[in-house]
């Protein structure tokens, strides 16, 4: 998979080259390009945001360098830089159908498990990450005749800007990626892969600080170890997480 990040912070991203995402890159799995949204600007002072049409509050990010970037970013990522052709407006019209533009904002779809499984199956995902409030919506809506836009959301909160989104969004898409993770049984087990959340976990030593580990899970009998754990995974989302639960009773 090919990943390319646009953003005004590139070191940012930094992160990117540790822990999961290092090792997939390292492994080959994962061509990862970071780049920065002033190298589109074409004026001396690499301005990249303007007041926003209609008024209100802050700033809105530019269309043009946004469009540039893309233009470029979105085309070389899908397939090799052989048989590009250009368009007559100069632009790229290679094969741009493997490419997913990814926007991180409070205002997209949520980010689900079954979203990321989705993304992890992906050629080529662009992050475009955006600040102050947020990129002009025509940046998307042009996009959009080209390649599969989506508008991710992290969660109900206000980061300052796509990066960190664009992280968490990554981090979860490489770790799906077949071939990456070392165990793929505790892909299956883990919180959301079925609609649940993950039973709470416990290891040496049996007694810490007055807490013991549960009995039932020092009594080495599997099908009562795999009961309890079911029974604690409902009780959690039932607890936490009731949005989670279908209708009606939970089967065992
Ligand atoms: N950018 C700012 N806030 C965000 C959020 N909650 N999710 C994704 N991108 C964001």
């Amino acid at each position: 998979m090919r990943i390319d990040v646009v953003s005004i912070f590139p070191d940012y991203l930094a992160p990117l080259d540790l822990s999961l995402p290092g090792r997939a890159r390292a492994s080959g799995l994962l061509d990862l390009h970071v780049h920065d949204l002033r190298d589109w600007t074409r004026d001396r002072h690499r301005t990249v945001d303007d007041t926003p049409y209609g008024g209100g509050a802050g700033m809105v990010m530019k269309p043009e360098p946004w469009g540039e970037a893309l233009d470029e970013v979105v085309s070389t990522g899908s397939t090799s830089d052989e048989g590009r052709s250009t368009s007559d407006e100069g632009r790229s019209t290679s094969d741009e159908g493997g490419s997913t533009l990814i926007v991180p904002t409070p205002s997209g779809v949520p980010l689900t498990q079954a979203l990321a499984r989705d993304l992890s199956t992906r050629e080529h995902l662009v992050f475009a990450c955006g600040r102050y409030e947020g990129i002009d919506q025509r940046v998307m809506d042009h996009f959009a005749d080209r390649v599969e836009v989506l508008e991710v959301s992290l969660g109900d909160f206000v980061l300052n800007g796509g990066e960190v989104a664009a992280l968490a969004i990554i981090e979860a898409v490489v770790r799906l990626l077949p071939g990456f993770m070392g165990n793929a049984a505790s892909l299956d087990e883990e919180s959301h892969e079925d609609g649940l959340l993950e039973y709470p976990v416990y290891t040496k030593p049996a007694s810490w600080r007055g807490l013991d580990v549960p009995e039932i899970l020092l009594s080495g009998d599997h099908g009562r170890i795999a009961a309890w754990r079911h029974d604690q995974r409902v009780r959690r989302t039932r607890e936490r997480r009731p949005d989670l639960l279908p209708p009606g009773p939970i089967s065992d």
